[in-house]
């Protein structure tokens, strides 16, 4: 049985957690391809709220087993954490039951110093990282002088190759004016973490294709989103990897001949968090009204640095597109529930940009700047939806809002999500 490849087509926090979880049932290995912890899926389950980083939401399911795979950064102290934190929940997660590829990266010490130190040197050009060291551990890898996670599994070896990293660090947070690390806490925090996680260690590619050949369901659990993909997204204001499907094969390590389904994950409105052009932001009442306010987890803060997202009309020309990158096979909406009481929605349907009109986003982040969003005006709806589970139960005007994004981005949507809870879905 194949592979389901799972993205978000937005700018990330599009709720792929709660589209993974539910995914998850039906499948038997869930594993994460790109990105580390400057991700944040939130689950919810019988009201309790679990917020994973690096750990793939199938974890939730007993039944499933999970996968580090080869294209993630990984910070070994903060997975440690997030072991010790889900097994204090009472979640089983013992080493038969999550598999850390021995070619993923690791982020150091050095790699979170370093990710603030650019950020600052960055100045009012700053890219909005999580400052969770994604960007300089992407760097080693690429200039082929980073730390994979197989070498944990020498300690001698390990500590050796952080402690020249640390050093390295060191004269470039000197040089830029930056407090250095000490390498000796720096050293024993991770050398620590990483005896933690010797028997998680495995080579998940071998591991990935032999539960395929033998029938396994893979669920490809992708982070961020589209139009944060270092090649697709609005570079520079991108993450340093690439979360779209194709990422999933070179973050996995098998074939394309395995996939049979990449399901699209889309908020029916849009956020961001960080800098870069977004070009249906809103601003004032509107825009508070969407982020939400009170005690809702549900609010639209970042699940990782806790900042307020940017948040704006649902734009069809970023859904379009990113159907495009990724080849969905169908896309799931997700929070329909949060825009019940507008009176009316909009959706940008093209963009003006220097009197010409844009199907599809510009390669360039200054055209993007320019962007004028052309609108089409759908009328909203007042009713609750959240206790729908059937779309009998849906208003008329939150089907035809749903049917036109489909037609817009020319994908089907089979699925929308109208509440956190795992059953508050509706099915088409
Ligand atoms: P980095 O991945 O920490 O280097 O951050 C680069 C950009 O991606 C910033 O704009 C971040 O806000 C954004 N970003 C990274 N991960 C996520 C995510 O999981 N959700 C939403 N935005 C993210």
């Amino acid at each position: 049985m194949p592979a389901t490849i799972l993205v978000g087509a937005q700018w990330g926090d599009e709720g792929k957690g709660r589209v993974a979880d539910w995914l998850a049932a039906e499948s038997d290995v869930v594993a994460r391809f790109a990105g580390g912890d400057n991700a944040g899926h939130t689950v919810v389950v019988g009201g309790a709220v679990v917020k994973l980083h690096l750990v793939p939401s199938g974890i939730l399911h007993s039944h499933v087993t999970c996968v580090l795979g080869n294209g993630m950064v990984i910070n070994p102290i903060n997975l440690v954490k997030e072991i010790d934190r889900l097994a204090a929940m009472g979640v089983n997660i013992s080493p038969s039951r999550l598999h850390i590829s021995t070619k993923a990266h690791l982020i150091t010490p050095a790699h979170v110093a370093l990710d603030g130190a650019a950020e600052k040197a960055r100045g009012d050009q700053a890219i909005g990282t999580t400052l969770r060291g994604i960007g300089p551990a992407y760097m080693d890898k690429t200039a082929r002088h980073g730390i994979r996670a197989g070498q944990m599994a020498n300690l001698e070896e390990f500590g050796d190759a952080l402690q020249r990293a640390i050093e390295q660090a060191n004269k470039i947070l000197i040089a830029q004016g930056a407090e250095p690390l000490d390498a000796t806490q720096a050293t024993g925090e991770s050398m620590d973490a990483a005896a933690r996680l010797q028997p998680y260690l495995r080579d998940t590619t071998l591991y990935l294709n032999e539960r395929l050949k033998a029938g396994a369901r893979v669920l490809c659990e992708g982070a961020q989103g589209t139009l944060l993909d270092v090649d697709h997204g609005d570079y520079p204001f991108v993450t340093s990897s690439s979360p779209t499907a194709g990422g999933a094969l070179t973050g996995l390590g098998f074939g394309p001949r395995q996939v049979d389904q990449v399901v699209g994950v889309a908020k029916c409105f849009s956020t961001r968090v960080g800098s870069g052009p977004m070009p249906t932001e809103l601003e004032g009442e509107l825009a508070n009204w969407l982020r939400g306010t009170g005690e809702n987890f549900w609010d639209e803060f970042g699940t990782t640095t806790g900042r307020p997202r940017r948040c704006g009309w649902l734009d069809a020309v970023v859904l379009r597109y990113a159907a495009q990158v990724n080849g969905f096979s169908e896309l799931v909406l997700t929070k329909l529930d949060v825009l019940s009481g507008l009176n009316e929605l909009k959706i940008a349907i093209a963009y003006e940009i220097d009197g010409k009109r844009h199907d599809f986003p510009p390669s360039t982040v200054s055209e993007l700047e320019r962007a004028q969003p052309v609108y089409e005006t759908l009328p909203g709806w007042r009713d609750n939806i959240s206790r729908a589970r059937r779309s009998d139960e849906l208003p008329q005007a939150t089907l035809d809002y749903v049917h036109r994004i489909s037609q817009l981005c020319e994908t089907p949507i089979r699925t929308i999500s109208v509440g956190p809870e795992r059953d508050q879905l509706v099915e088409l």
